[in-house]
């Protein structure tokens, strides 16, 4: 179905509309002309969406723009590696002109090391139940206190089984304070 004909749907158009008044939600409560971390890019559209209402002073865009075979119902399980490739290319290209990005292709992981103190992270990177439990644990030290942990899909219940549901509520249960929940994004202040 082509996405015009998605739009005449008029339920697909309220969950569509939803879905973006969610993520706008989550962005207006971020801390603004901060630095922040965008785990997890893709074509760098949401991270288009944090620079212009954001402004961040620096943003650091974090995804190893790698094909899983793990994970092959996920969007970069189902593109092979040349596409990924080229999907990071059209994201250097995109956000060249802005010297506030900063794009580290790794793993969130192994971009740890690499990033300074945040004011924020957004993550949607890898869904699995212990991918978010790890993102959660390493960029929750990573951002300072009053600082904001967001992210996405966590009423998603898609190949990952509800793991980011699971992931943000134990994490939420062991720093004494339940994740903020509009729709499908959770966010912590810290
Ligand atoms: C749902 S997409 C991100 C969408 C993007 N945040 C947006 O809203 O436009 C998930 C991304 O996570 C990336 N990813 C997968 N494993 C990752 C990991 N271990 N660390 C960081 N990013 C990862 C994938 O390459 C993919 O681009």
């Amino acid at each position: 179905m082509s996405h015009w004909q998605k739009l005449r749907n008029p339920e697909r158009v309220k969950v569509a509309v939803k879905l973006r008044l969610d993520r706008l939600r989550v962005v207006m409560a971020l801390p603004r002309h901060g630095t922040g971390a965008e785990v997890g890019v893709w074509r760098g559209d949401f991270s288009a969406l944090l620079l212009r209402l954001n402004r961040p002073k620096r943003l650091f865009l974090v995804d190893p723009w790698a094909h899983s075979g793990e994970h092959q119902r996920a969007m970069y399980g189902r593109r092979a590696q040349p596409v990924m490739d080229e999907i990071y290319e059209s994201v250097l290209e995109r956000f060249a002109r802005h010297d506030q990005v900063v794009v580290r292709r790794e793993t969130s992981a192994d971009a740890i090391a690499n990033l300074s103190r945040l004011d924020w992270a957004y993550i949607d990177g890898d869904h699995t139940y212990e991918a978010v439990k790890a993102d959660l644990e390493a960029y929750g030290k990573l951002v300072r206190p009053g600082g904001v942990m967001a992210g996405d899909d966590y009423a998603g219940n898609a190949w990952w089984s509800g793991g980011v549901r699971q992931a943000v509520d134990e994490y939420g249960a062991r720093i004494g304070r339940p994740a903020k929940i509009f729709g499908n994004q959770f966010l912590f202040r810290l």
